[in-house]
């Protein structure tokens, strides 16, 4: 077949109707356990101000610096969003959803926009579900975030997980340690790779997350954050864990991990899982207390976490675990004939009515055609009418998964349906 003339963005994917139930899988189950976390969903535009999203996330952070999509109309420059924190604390000062009372507990699932290099794992439109809590700075929210998230994978069945937790403190503790870092980096400065070379100066904590080789040595023999960090820091710290360990959820503390976005204080996390390949984050987040001010709000404690949704799918088909139910239908009308096309018609009204999904041929296939068709999608039982069984009365009702068939009236049919 010739070459289609018109395909997706390069890192963007059309999600076929064949994979749809696994979406929908996923997405009610988000829903139906956000709701027993008591979570409320918010839902905010694809595009934001460009400045919310530089102001929100860091204007050296690479995605902010090399990933944005960006454009603009008039006057206004807008970004595809590419993570929701920062757009859910706008809509937070926006709204004043503080107002409502107490701290707000917020999840989301929708589409984010990176425009990285695609690889497995790694798109430029991809899907994240994700929890944020506003307003409070005790321990107990971040374990409720970790919670939700290991809840979430230990639902569907995905164990091959580890857990990595940092802290990586408040500003004062984090500026001590920047300064630390690059004095111990600086005598070998020419042997660090080029990306480190340039984080040097504006971003010298993403160092630590350097997969380059060369970066190694340097990284293994750096001093560490968390011997930098302040008591409250330290205090916090040690309360997510205790909660951690009360809640059953392992961990791996990894003084390396920083991550991505500069918006972050205090906990960090990322849940990693090996059957991912180079793209091993399923999941990640961590507190970030300043945003909210930072943002123009008033100065609130808050926590989240976003999770991959196409990387859970990844996951899933690494462990064999297949999610979502299969196509199906519970009633296939086969119609031969005008009359019997019309009748079919009135009927498929009458079964929906009454909460029975049912289809039927479109295209005035020959009965042999439909039967397959009606194979095909999986109907759980077929009604064969023509103009006979019009005239009749009676049909021949087929059981599609037992083949047996009997000949019955309508209302005789609708009588074994129920
Ligand atoms: P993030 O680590 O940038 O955090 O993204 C969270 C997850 O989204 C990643 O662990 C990964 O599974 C998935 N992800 C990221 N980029 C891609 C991509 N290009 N293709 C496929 N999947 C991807 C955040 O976005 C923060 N907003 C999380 C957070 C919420 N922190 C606090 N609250």
């Amino acid at each position: 077949m010739a070459q289609p003339k018109y395909t997706t963005h390069h890192g963007m994917v059309d999600i076929l109707p064949d994979e749809i139930r696994k979406w929908h899988f996923l997405e009610d189950l988000i829903r139906t356990e956000a709701e027993k976390f008591n979570f409320e969903e918010i839902r905010t535009p694809i595009m934001e101000q460009t400045e919310l999203i530089v102001r929100g996330l860091g204007q050296m952070t690479d995605i902010v610096s090399k990933e944005i999509f960006s454009f603009s109309r008039g006057e206004d420059n807008y970004v595809l969003r590419p993570e929701l924190t920062a757009p859910v604390v706008r809509a937070y000062v926006e709204n004043r959803l503080d107002q409502r009372g107490g701290s707000q507990k917020l999840y989301y699932i929708g589409p984010m926009f990176r425009a990285e290099r695609p690889q497995k794992g790694r798109q430029r439109q991809f899907h994240q579900f994700g929890l944020e809590i506003m307003g409070s700075s005790d321990a107990i929210a971040d374990a409720e975030v970790i919670a939700f998230m290991i809840h979430i994978y230990r639902k569907i069945g995905i164990k091959n997980t580890t857990l990595k937790l940092n802290s990586i403190g408040d500003p004062e503790s984090r500026e001590k340690y920047k300064a630390a870092l690059k004095a111990h980096l600086k005598p070998n400065f020419e042997k660090l790779s080029e990306v480190s070379q340039k984080r040097f100066e504006n971003n010298p904590l993403r160092i630590l997350d350097s997969k380059e080789e060369e970066d190694r040595p340097f990284i293994e023999t750096a001093p560490l954050l968390t011997n930098y960090l302040s008591e409250t820091s330290v205090n916090h710290y040690t309360k997510v864990k205790e909660y951690l360990g009360d809640l059953g959820i392992p961990f791996v503390e990894d003084p390396y991990l920083v991550r991505g976005m500069d918006y972050y204080t205090e906990t960090a996390f990322e849940l990693i899982s090996p059957d991912l390949g180079a793209q091993d984050a399923l999941a990640g987040g961590g507190r970030y207390d300043l945003l909210v001010e930072e943002i123009g709000g008033m100065p609130t404690p808050a926590v989240g976490f976003a999770a991959g949704m196409e990387r859970l799918f990844i996951a899933c088909e690494e462990m064999g675990i297949h999610l979502g139910s299969e196509k199906k239908v519970d009633v296939y009308i086969v119609t031969l004939g005008d009359a019997a096309r019309k009748w079919g018609l009135l009927q498929l009204s009458a079964l929906r009515e009454k909460g029975i999904s049912a289809t039927m041929d479109y295209m005035g296939r020959s009965m042999k055609a439909q039967m397959k068709d009606a194979n095909r999608e999986n109907a759980r039982f077929a009604i064969i009418v023509g103009e006979n069984e019009l005239k009749e009365g009676k049909f021949t009702f087929r059981d599609m998964v037992k083949s047996e068939e009997m000949l019955l009236s309508f209302k005789e049919i609708l009588n074994v349906l129920f």
